[in-house]
């Protein structure tokens, strides 16, 4: 029989989460404040935990794994690797395609590996409540069952859009006890500004995180947060890479290029990063972020420092960005809809240590078809750009006849996605066309610092 699925014991879950600054060739750009000066771990504590704004600004190469939090994380890790088999035989393809999968948790992403994390900190700090945005509900149910496990309360602002597509996921949501409130809503002066300018905007994450940020900060028993972007969120995603590393070493195998869809970059970061280290050690590696044609992040936008959320909240960020008002189109890979990327995604970027790739709505949902057809798993909307990745370059394999190895982590399952795939059945999902205008405006809208070198 041949070995479907790589598997690790409980107790080989990673000890630490690895951090990806010791091993890049340039320390991370500084967060700035409005005024252009950078700001120190000070200005974060009005809306986290002592200890997440550490793991912010960490240049350790190793941070331990809380016992708490590890016995949380046994609940769904270590997740399986699995041989895609069944697609390398459909696709007629030399190439081994591997896949991590993340939809073992309990909410079915990726995302609860750092939303335990932050939810057994902040209650470490005493904290009592937690304030959140969400696209898809991945993060917010995610940060729902969080806060259900460690006793913290918890308010989710979805985007609109999302709350209207994903009614299940707000039902998650309030299964695990939070609040779930459509984003723009009118509870936030944030909110408040945007329905008056735009009463019916289909929201955005940064809009719904400065409605989420906007409360946090005004109240002492309630903390911020956030579900990708911010250095210690990859952090806690890289028990992904790691424990990749382990499940290829057990089978002598190695990933020559390894691909994640890529929307705020934590992902990516959690499953790149590990494989990062070697590649900073010499080894040949190629790490591919794969993101929709219709909110570009990498491949389109600009390298400059930007404002996190819509409103301009947050510390400036040196990141690759579409502006920080930049409303992207309606695509159901809610979660990849941010006008921003990661710091230290966008700097390994901007430095081409890794790669960039952009896909368009339709065939993302094909190559996702295409997979569950072949390997039975129904992939989330997000993570169907990863695959598309994967599928073009195993057929580019066969053409060459290279064995190559593609790995690529499957980041959640898309069972409340089905009205998506009902859409892409029906012929009703479009491909947007890249949306150059309102690119170019958001960008003009850049807040005035000095450019980087
Ligand atoms: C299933 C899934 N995959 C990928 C992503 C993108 O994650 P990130 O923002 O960490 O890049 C998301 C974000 O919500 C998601 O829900």
């Amino acid at each position: 029989m041949q070995q479907t699925k790589i598997l690790l014991d409980e107790n080989e879950i990673p000890t630490h989460w690895y951090n990806v600054v010791a091993d890049m060739p340039n320390p991370p750009a500084p967060p700035l404040g409005p005024d252009g000066q950078p700001v120190g771990p000070d200005a974060l504590a009005a809306i986290f935990p002592e200890a997440l704004i550490e793991q912010e600004v960490s240049a350790e190469r190793w941070i331990p794994i809380p016992d708490e939090v590890r016995q949380a994380y046994t609940l769904w890790r270590p997740s399986p690797l699995f041989r895609a088999h069944r697609l390398e035989q459909v696709l007629g393809t030399p190439a081994r395609i591997y896949y991590k999968y993340e939809g073992v948790s309990p909410a079915g992403s990726h995302k609860p590996n750092t939303a335990v994390a932050q939810a057994w900190y902040n209650r470490q700090a005493g904290i009592r409540r937690l304030t959140t945005e969400t696209g898809a509900g991945q993060w917010g149910s995610s940060l729902a069952l969080a806060g259900q496990m460690f006793g913290l309360d918890v308010r989710v602002y979805m985007v609109k859009v999302s709350y209207e597509q994903k009614p299940f996921r707000r039902s998650m949501m309030h299964t695990w006890g939070a609040e779930v409130l459509p984003s723009p809503s009118d509870q936030t002066e944030a909110g408040r500004k945007i329905l008056a300018e735009h009463p019916d905007s289909p929201g955005s994450l940064g809009i719904a995180i400065s409605e989420a940020v906007e409360e946090a900060a005004s109240r002492d028993d309630t903390n911020y947060s956030l579900g990708s972007v911010l250095n210690h969120v990859l952090l806690h995603q890289t028990v992904i890479g790691q424990e990749a590393k382990k499940q290829f070493e057990k089978i002598g195998d190695y990933p020559d290029v390894v691909y994640a869809p890529c929307g705020g970059g934590s992902n990516f970061g959690g499953v790149a990063f590990p494989f990062f280290a070697d590649k900073a050690a010499g080894r040949e590696v190629r790490l591919v972020a794969v993101e929709p044609s219709s909110c570009p992040t990498l491949t389109k936008g600009r390298y400059t420092y930007d404002y996190g959320d819509a409103i301009g909240m947050t510390p400036l960020l040196l990141m690759y960005t579409l502006g920080h008002d930049f409303m992207p189109p309606g695509i159901h890979a809610g979660g990849l809809r941010y006008h921003g990327d990661s710091a230290l995604v966008s700097q390994l970027y901007h430095e081409g240590l890794i790669e960039a790739r952009a896909v368009p709505q339709l065939a993302t949902f094909e190559a996702g078809v295409q997979f569950a057809r072949a390997e039975g798993i129904i992939p989330a909307p997000e993570s169907n750009h990863a695959i598309r990745a994967v599928i073009d370059d195993a057929l580019a394999c066969k053409e060459t006849g290279e064995p190559k190895v593609l790995f690529f982590n499957l980041s959640g399952h898309g069972h409340f996605d089905m009205a998506a795939y009902d859409k892409y059945f029906a012929g009703e999902l479009e491909d947007y066309e890249y949306p150059e205008a309102a690119i170019e405006e958001a960008l003009a809208h850049l807040p005035k610092v000095a450019a980087p070198a």
